[in-house]
Formats: C-alpha cells, sequence, structure tokens
C-alpha cells in the first residue's frame, strides 16, 4: 500500500511513518521542519520538504495516489495559536483543505486526522468529555482543529472521502521532542527534570490541572488501525485512557522513577489552556480492544530512553 504521512519529521508522524514502513508499505512524507526533525524521518520514506498549506509543496507530489492520507502533521500548541494566528490557521485548516482536495484529484478515499481534546474547551464542572458533547474550543489552535473536522464531515457527504478524526488527548512517550517548552506537558517537566540548567521544575499554572495521558505506540497503533478497520469509518474518536493524572502526580511520578529532586515553582498559567479533561473513550473500546499503557509504565520507558539520551 501506498501512503502519505504528513509531519513526518515530527513526533507522531515520525512514528507512524516508521510502522508503516516496517510493515512493507511505501510511504511519503511532507514536512518544513517547523518543529520537526531530520532524524525522524525514517530513512526509506519519500520526503518531500515543505509548507503543506501551499500548493507549491502539494504540486511537488505529482499527483501520486495514496491508499490513504494521514494528516498527522500541524501546528500543536495552543499556547502558539495565540502568538501565531495565522500560521495557525494556514497549517491546521488550510492544510486540511488542500490534502483533502489533493485526495479528491487523485482518487484517494481515506482521510485519517489528527484532530484533539481542545476541541471541547471546558465548562464548569465537567471533567470527562465523550464525542457527543458540545464543542467549545479557547484556542485558535482548537478552533482549526474543528474547522479541518467539518471539512472532513462535508467531503465525505459531497466527494465520498471516507475520514476518521482521531481526538488525542495528551500523547506522550519515547521520541517526543523535549526541546519544545511550549507543547507537551510530561516532555516539558521531564525536560526540566533531566535537564542541569535548569535549577527548579518551572509549572505554568495549578498543580491540581490534570491531563488524560497517552502514550505513542498506543496512538500509532490506533492511527494505523483507523485506517483498517470499517468501523472507524467517518467517525469522530477520542484518543485517550479514560483516565487523569493530576500535575502533582505527574511530577512525583517523575520524581520516584528518576530520582531526581528539584524545588517545583508555580507561575501564572498560559493563555488558553485548559484546566483539565480526561476522555470517555467507551467508543474507541467498543471498537479496539487492546489494553493501553498505563502512566506509570509509559514513563517508565520514557525515562530509561532520557536516561540512555542524556548520559551517552
Ligand atoms: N502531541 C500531543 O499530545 C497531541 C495532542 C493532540 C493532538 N495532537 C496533534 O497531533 C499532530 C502531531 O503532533 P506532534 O506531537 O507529533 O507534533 P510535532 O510538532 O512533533 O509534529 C508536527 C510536525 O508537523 C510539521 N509541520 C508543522 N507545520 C507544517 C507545515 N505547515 N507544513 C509542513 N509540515 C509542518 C512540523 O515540522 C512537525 O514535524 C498535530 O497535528 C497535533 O495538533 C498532538
Amino acid at each position: 500500500m501506498r501512503y502519505l504521512v504528513t509531519g513526518g519529521a515530527g513526533f507522531i508522524g515520525g512514528a507512524i511513518a516508521k510502522r508503516l514502513l516496517e510493515d512493507g508499505n511505501e510511504v511519503y512524507i511532507i514536512d518544513n521542519f517547523k518543529t520537526g526533525y531530520k532524524f525522524n524521518i525514517p530513512k526509506k520514506a519519500i520526503f518531500i520538504e515543505g509548507d503543506f498549506s501551499k500548493n507549491s509543496t502539494i504540486e511537488k507530489l505529482n499527483g501520486v495516489e495514496f491508499d490513504t492520507i494521514f494528516h498527522i502533521g500541524g501546528q500543536s500548541s495552543g499556547e502558539i495559536s495565540f502568538e501565531e494566528p495565522e500560521y495557525d490557521l494556514n497549517t491546521n485548516t488550510l492544510s486540511t483543505l488542500k490534502l483533502l482536495q489533493y485526495a479528491q484529484k487523485t482518487d484517494c478515499k481515506k482521510f485519517i486526522y489528527a484532530s484533539t481534546m481542545s476541541v471541547y474547551g471546558e465548562e464548569k464542572s465537567k471533567e470527562q468529555f465523550s464525542e457527543d458533547d458540545k464543542t467549545n474550543p479557547k484556542s485558535f489552535y482548537a478552533v482549526g482543529k474543528l474547522a479541518s473536522e467539518k471539512y472532513l464531515d462535508i467531503f465525505s457527504k459531497e466527494y465520498g472521502i471516507d475520514y476518521t478524526a482521531l481526538r488525542y488527548f495528551n500523547v506522550y512517550g519515547v521520541g517526543q521532542n523535549l526541546e519544545n517548552l511550549k507543547q507537551g506537558m510530561v516532555s516539558i517537566y521531564l525536560k526540566q527534570f533531566f535537564d542541569k540548567s535548569f535549577k527548579e521544575i518551572e509549572v505554568k499554572g495549578s498543580l491540581e490541572r490534570f491531563r488524560d495521558l497517552i502514550y505513542i505506540d498506543d496512538i500509532v497503533d490506533i492511527t494505523i488501525e483507523a485506517s483498517k478497520d470499517s468501523n472507524f469509518k467517518n467517525q469522530i474518536l477520542n484518543i485517550g485512557t479514560g483516565k487523569k493524572t493530576t500535575v502533582k502526580d505527574i511530577l512525583k511520578l517523575i520524581k520516584t522513577q528518576s530520582k531526581i529532586d528539584k524545588k517545583i515553582v508555580v507561575t501564572n498559567g498560559t493563555k488558553g489552556d485548559q484546566f483539565g479533561i480526561y476522555a470517555n473513550n467507551s467508543k474507541l473500546k467498543s471498537i479496539y480492544k487492546k489494553e493501553l499503557i498505563s502512566f506509570e509504565d509509559g514513563l517508565k520507558k520514557m525515562i530509561e530512553w532520557i536516561n540512555v539520551k542524556y548520559n551517552s
């Protein structure tokens, strides 16, 4: 099979591309290295460098036909969407439209999209969200992702392109970019724990905030499964564990597992940050039967990886 994976120089896209290649497929990647790295691009992939919201980049695909387009690349920080709202809009929404048009033109019938739990925003005294709940984006990032979901829906109804919008909760794991201190709660804290130039750990916002943390290997499995299993067809799905972990618990577990102790300093929260929501994942569980990796086990794998990274 032949696949396009956007954002293949990034954390999630790179891991998906790697798995697809290991399974013997042909994989094209588009990335502009905005937050991605060359070392994430698997050697066997066919790489196109450029911004996927631009016609000049899409044209470089030369009309190649794909069995599925995995649109994983994007701008993934709520905070940055306030600093660069136009870039966010182009990267997270215009790109979806362009790639859907490419799918239509080349007769690609399957489109898998990396959406986000941020589309739910927040609601007073409600912590757990299911796909039927109302969306209420609090950042430009979330607005752009939600708009992309709507484009998918219309393209499926009007042009017969099947889609799956995966509302990823908080993804963490081996391979995550530790240098981006604006995205990824677990990686941000791990960086500050392990990097000796950080004398203390800065937590932007309350220690009582919480996240639904899902390990990268589960994300890769589910995302690829979505392209194969017809139960995922034309669905929006929460991709989370259904468990909440507070910032305090994350820090405590990092401290225990890493055996590193630093002072925690709590500062003001960032714009558009959610206090906490977690997934009602019963829709996912009804079609995906594999057990998800616990935070304890996932963190252990990540710390082993970081130990090698920092000590070699
Ligand atoms: N990591 C998470 O916890 C999380 C949670 C919810 C949703 N998501 C979504 O999953 C996707 C992947 O996230 P990630 O954690 O791998 O982020 P990442 O920053 O590691 O990867 C994104 C990749 O997209 C590339 N990219 C960005 N804009 C581009 C453009 N205009 N043209 C070409 N390439 C571009 C970047 O260079 C990078 O390689 C994103 O769309 C994000 O919104 C991630």
